[in-house]
């Protein structure tokens, strides 16, 4: 059974450390905006999976540390949660949605039609671009 859900902001923070950076601590992946943000939650069988967190700029969202637990990924939970943010934001009205997305996680995010921006970086020895979707 497979639930998703908004969730209380440190709720996000074992599942980023252990998916993200499990060589960190969990202070490391603790953001300075999270009790800014709006967070959910994928439930599998009552058992936190993944998480995101959205956050609103007039109408414009960034959503951040999108992340499945190592052993349930290839599964579609990913695609369930994003898909999930996408809807809420329609329903928001918000215009657009972007990312700081992973270089080697882009494929993932251009098969829901993000395009990349034109902007890279490297932090802390891992390379990202922007990503947007239009909506
Ligand atoms: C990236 C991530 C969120 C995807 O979630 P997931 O549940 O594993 O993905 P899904 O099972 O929904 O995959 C959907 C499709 O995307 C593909 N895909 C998944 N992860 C991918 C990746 N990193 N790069 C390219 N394609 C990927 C799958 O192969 C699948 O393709 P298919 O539809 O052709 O079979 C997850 O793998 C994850 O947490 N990775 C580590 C953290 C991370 O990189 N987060 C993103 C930071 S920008």
């Amino acid at each position: 059974m497979v639930q998703i859900e908004q969730i209380y902001p440190s709720l996000t923070w074992r599942i980023r450390q252990e998916t993200m950076y499990p060589d960190q601590s969990l202070d490391f992946v603790k953001l300075e905006d999270d009790f800014d943000g709006i967070h959910f939650g994928l439930y599998v069988n009552h058992h936190l999976t993944g998480v995101v967190s959205l956050f609103q700029n007039e109408h414009n969202y960034q959503f951040r540390k999108l992340a499945i637990l190592p052993h349930q990924q290839g599964k579609g939970f990913g695609t369930a949660l994003l898909n999930y943010i996408l809807n809420f934001c329609k329903i928001q009205n918000a215009t657009s949605i972007w990312c700081n997305a992973r270089v080697n996680a882009k494929e993932f995010y251009a098969k829901f039609d993000f395009s990349e921006m034109n902007q890279t970086f490297t932090k802390n020895e891992i390379h990202y671009l922007i990503m947007e979707l239009q909506f």
